[in-house]
């Protein structure tokens, strides 16, 4: 009764998910459990991308440093990404020893604006990230001629689109790598995990070789990860009556939760996670949400259509993580909706998210569309969490306030 409609407050935990989490940390479950789930959930997402090589990473943004440091380019070499992304992806071309190069999006489609893309490359780009914003497929076939005209290594960051299409082809399977999020509020989720795969064997053995150089992380981490389901559970029930919402900031003041991004990431630094292997002890879980991709896809294609056909969007009905909606005063909507219980997205809220972010670490130059958007773009929920009867509540909200239909 008490519980929030959310974006973002442990988004695609179930029941079984929490049981799987408790057993984990009671430990409960036998090491050799927890490696061959690692296995088995490594061939099951391999045979998912037609056999592909899968090498897991302790988060997306670890996956990305990775799959760039694989490509043995030169230092500073440059990596075309778009603006309107989390600091996690030029933090990850950063950490490579790269430069990331902005370019600017396109007001509809929110991934590149091809003008744009084209007028950055430079004799020094080697890479172009991109980034099938919000599930939204980019223009591949586009993208990958200009990769090919100017012999550049083509990524697909998939943190947001596990399960997408781009015509007849699953994204991650266009490129040379594709990069995966299994954070707390993606696709599916471990809270932090990632994957990167390839199709190409050199690519294959120099990600195995960036694996070698990992280590276990320690179980301070892995326990912060597994109670991160335990502490919603507990909260969720009474946050709109405020005893949730102390419970939640305790456990954030005394670490018992991690941070989706830590402060020493806002300039740039690496966060201690990137040194770690994906723990076996996210396996089961992670193993337990892939299964249920094709059930979680179906809600979010399903609440895409409900939430377009009711506000007249003009999208696709698709699996997508977040649907896109454009307003006047962003803080002030989605100030509005938090007093009627609505707790809506905020991606990104700028071409760098979050906005604390130190543009000048990364050498931003301007990109006036994403700025716009950043000001102006609120997101609906599609996770399995939401209910019908709470899209109702929001397409309601939605229509006693200005929104933009494309
Ligand atoms: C577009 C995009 N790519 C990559 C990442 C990095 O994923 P992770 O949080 O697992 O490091 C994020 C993160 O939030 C993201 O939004």
């Amino acid at each position: 009764m008490f519980k929030p409609i959310s974006i973002s407050f442990a988004p695609n935990f179930e029941k079984d998910d929490t049981v799987l989490a408790i057993k984990l940390l009671l430990g409960m479950v036998s090491y050799s459990k927890l490696n061959s789930s690692m296995t088995i959930f490594q061939k099951e997402f391999s045979d998912y991308f037609g056999g592909r090589h899968v090498s897991l990473f302790s988060s997306g943004r670890a996956g990305l440093c990775y799959a760039l440091k694989s490509l043995n380019l030169e230092h500073e070499d440059e990596v075309i990404i778009q603006a309107f992304t989390c600091v996690a992806v030029p933090d990850a071309v950063l950490w490579a020893g790269l430069k990331p190069i902005f370019a600017d999006i396109d007001k509809q489609s929110y991934n590149f604006d091809l003008k744009d893309l084209k007028k950055k490359i430079s004799k020094k780009t080697r890479v172009i990230i991109v980034q099938h914003t919000f599930g939204i497929p980019a223009q591949m076939d586009e993208i990958k001629a200009i990769a090919k005209k100017f012999d550049l290594y083509l990524i697909e960051d998939c943190a947001h689109s596990l399960g997408g299409m781009y015509k007849k082809e699953k994204f991650g399977t266009i490129g040379d790598l594709a990069v995966f999020s299994f954070g707390r509020d993606k696709m599916i989720s471990c809270v932090y995990g990632g994957a990167v795969i390839t199709n190409r064997n050199k690519i294959k053995n120099s990600l195995l070789q960036q694996e070698k150089t990992l280590v276990m992380p320690p179980i301070s981490f892995i326990r912060q990860q597994l109670y991160y389901l335990i502490i919603y559970v507990i909260s969720l029930p009474f946050y709109n009556i405020f005893l949730g919402k102390l419970f939640l900031w305790f456990a954030g003041k005394f670490e018992l939760l991690s941070r989706a991004v830590y402060k020493k990431e806002l300039y740039g630094e690496r966060p201690s996670f990137l040194a770690y292997h994906l723990s076996p002890y996210f396996a089961p879980l992670l193993l337990q949400q892939f299964r249920k991709l094709s059930r979680f896809n179906k809600h979010r294609k399903n609440l895409s259509r409900f939430y377009i056909e009711n506000l007249k969007l003009d999208l696709e009905p698709l699996p997508y993580i977040r649907i896109p909606v454009k307003v006047g005063d962003k803080n002030k909507v989605l100030l509005l909706a938090k007093k009627k219980g609505i707790h809506l997205g905020n991606w990104y809220r700028g071409p760098i998210d979050p906005p604390e972010s130190n543009n000048a670490v990364f050498d931003y130059k301007k990109c006036i569309t994403a700025e716009h958007l950043g000001e102006h773009t609120i997101n609906l929920p599609t996770h399995i969490n939401t209910a019908l009867s709470d899209a109702l509540k929001i397409v309601n909200f939605l229509k006693e306030i200005k929104y933009e239909k494309s």
